[in-house]
């Protein structure tokens, strides 16, 4: 009986203090501020309201804010996390449901700093652990914008998160954890023009959002940034920006690094998934200086080589299956040798997608197909069929393994397990 009065006051006791200790980061998160001015803004000049138009591109404001089938900026879309899903808010002028009533402070506060108008801290699903390095002129430039749209009214629906990642505390926390607002500030020894690659980078074009690997509490792990992560819902791989066999572009020539971000595709490499995305709703749109100047960050980032993991290819029989479902499926797109066709299907042999450690996208890939993006450099991108409903779990880990061991690639093989888990996540 004594023995659990004392756990019990003991629980009580430390329950206090992990309150008190939420209850001090909460406050702690609200003095890093300028009070708030309520002067009226003034209307923007035209060509003002242009640049926001193209910088709310460049940030793909509008993908998250808009739902399937939804008027554009009036929110509504689910934005899966691995704790449940947030509601992207509506930022057209409604003034009941969206940012009628809203000052270019309030709007400033909600992208620099995570806060919403009536203070509420905002949950990181919106990438303003990313937008925070957005400067004021570029933050006033997208509200202007924001404000020539035609007002939706239409409520965005509350979050749906699991305890305790619902509640204001938990956010605090968190964000006493994960975040600090920052300024931007250019590194004077780089050139201007890798200095407007960098702000691009890691401020609105939040690639850091999902090309870096997260802990369990969906905070970025520290020191490591861009080096890989999961998107997550969508359960891609989005690779390492800084290793020669992922993503990272240090090796390549430049004007393929621009062709890659505003066509989406390059003779040696072509973006799928969540990446056909971004660069359909966003990059293809960068205007030539900026391209180039992302392509010049990205290039100045390390090439380190992939971690070497022992490729081990499956057995005989598995690799005769897969060349056979290779053979019927795969080979009059992708060619006998894996050489693909330039312009229209992706060589499959020594592309650096197919040999990467991790399967993911090739299992996303031939499970649900998918269409290069449509750009204005890429008009008429080819499609690649899905199949998940004509290939065993079985036959597509096998011919996965032989695409991965044919031709030289001598990657490792594809467990069905892994495609198994692949088909059972949500989403998929
Ligand atoms: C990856 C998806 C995503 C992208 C990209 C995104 N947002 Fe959001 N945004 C959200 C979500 C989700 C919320 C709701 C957060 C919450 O309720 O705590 C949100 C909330 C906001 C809010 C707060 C609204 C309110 O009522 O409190 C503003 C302002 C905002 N976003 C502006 C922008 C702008 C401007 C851009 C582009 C530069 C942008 N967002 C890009 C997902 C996104
Ligand atoms: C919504 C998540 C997401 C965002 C945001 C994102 N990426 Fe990606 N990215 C991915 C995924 C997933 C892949 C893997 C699929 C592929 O290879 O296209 C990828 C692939 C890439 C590749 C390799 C493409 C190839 O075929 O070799 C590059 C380079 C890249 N991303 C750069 C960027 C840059 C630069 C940004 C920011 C401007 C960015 N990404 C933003 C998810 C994302
Ligand atoms: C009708 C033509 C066609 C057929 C058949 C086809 N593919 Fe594809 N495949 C494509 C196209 C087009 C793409 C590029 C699509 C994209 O990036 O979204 C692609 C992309 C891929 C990729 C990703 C390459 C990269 O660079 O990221 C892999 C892996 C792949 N296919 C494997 C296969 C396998 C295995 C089969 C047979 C089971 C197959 N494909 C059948 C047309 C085809």
């Amino acid at each position: 009986m004594r023995a659990l009065k004392l756990a019990t006051s003991w629980l009580v006791g430390a329950l206090l203090v992990l309150l008190v200790a939420a209850y001090a980061v909460f406050t702690l998160n609200q003095i890093d501020e300028a009070p708030l001015s309520d002067a009226a803004d003034l209307p923007a000049s035209g060509e003002v309201v242009a640049r926001g138009a193209y910088l709310a591109r460049i940030g793909d404001c509008a993908s998250c804010h808009t739902r399937a089938g939804g008027l554009p900026y009036a929110g509504g879309r689910a934005i899966e996390t691995p704790f449940g899903a947030v509601y992207a808010s509506n930022l057209t002028p409604d003034p009941a449901t969206g940012l009628g009533r809203w000052s270019a402070d309030e709007f400033w506060r909600a992208l620099h700093n995570g806060r919403s108008r009536d203070g509420r801290l905002l949950y990181p699903a919106f990438p303003y652990p990313d937008y925070t390095h957005v400067t004021r002129g570029d933050a006033d430039a997208i509200f202007a914008y924001l404000r020539t749209l035609d007002p939706v009214r239409a409520q965005t629906p509350a979050a749906a998160l699991r305890f305790p990642y619902d509640t204001q505390a938990a956010l605090a926390v968190w964000r006493a954890l994960y975040f600090r607002p920052a300024s931007w500030a250019e590194q004077p020894r780089e050139s201007p023009e890798w200095n407007r690659g960098a702000y691009l980078v890691q401020g609105l074009g939040h690639c850091a959002a999902c090309h870096t690997p997260r802990d369990a509490l969906g905070g970025p792990r520290r020191g490591v940034p861009l080096t890989g992560g999961v998107v997550p819902g969508d359960p891609w791989w989005a690779p390492s920006l800084v290793s020669a066999g992922q993503a990272g572009v240090a090796n390549w020539p430049l004007p393929e690094v621009v062709a890659l971000l505003t066509t989406g595709v390059t003779a040696h490499a072509g973006v799928s998934g969540p990446m056909a995305e971004v660069v359909f709703a966003s990059l293809q749109y960068l205007n030539a200086d900026d391209a180039r100047a992302m392509a010049v960050y990205l290039r100045s980032l390390p090439a380190e080589p992939e971690p070497t993991r022992e490729a081990r290819p499956a057995p005989a029989p598995v690799l005769e299956r897969g060349q056979q479902i290779y053979a019927d499926r795969c080979a009059q797109c992708h060619g006998d040798e894996g050489e693909g066709k330039a312009g229209a299907f992706p060589a499959l042999a020594g592309n650096r997608a197919v040999r990467m450690s991790e399967t993911l996208n090739l299992i996303q890939m031939v499970l649900h197909g998918g269409y290069q993006p449509a750009t204005a450099g890429h008009p008429r991108p080819y499609g690649m069929p899905p199949f998940r409903q004509s290939l065993s779990e079985a036959d597509v880990a096998a011919v996965l393994s032989y695409v991965r061991d044919a031709w030289g690639n001598g990657a490792g093989r594809v467990e069905t397990m892994d495609v198994h888990r692949a088909r059972e996540r949500p989403g998929s």
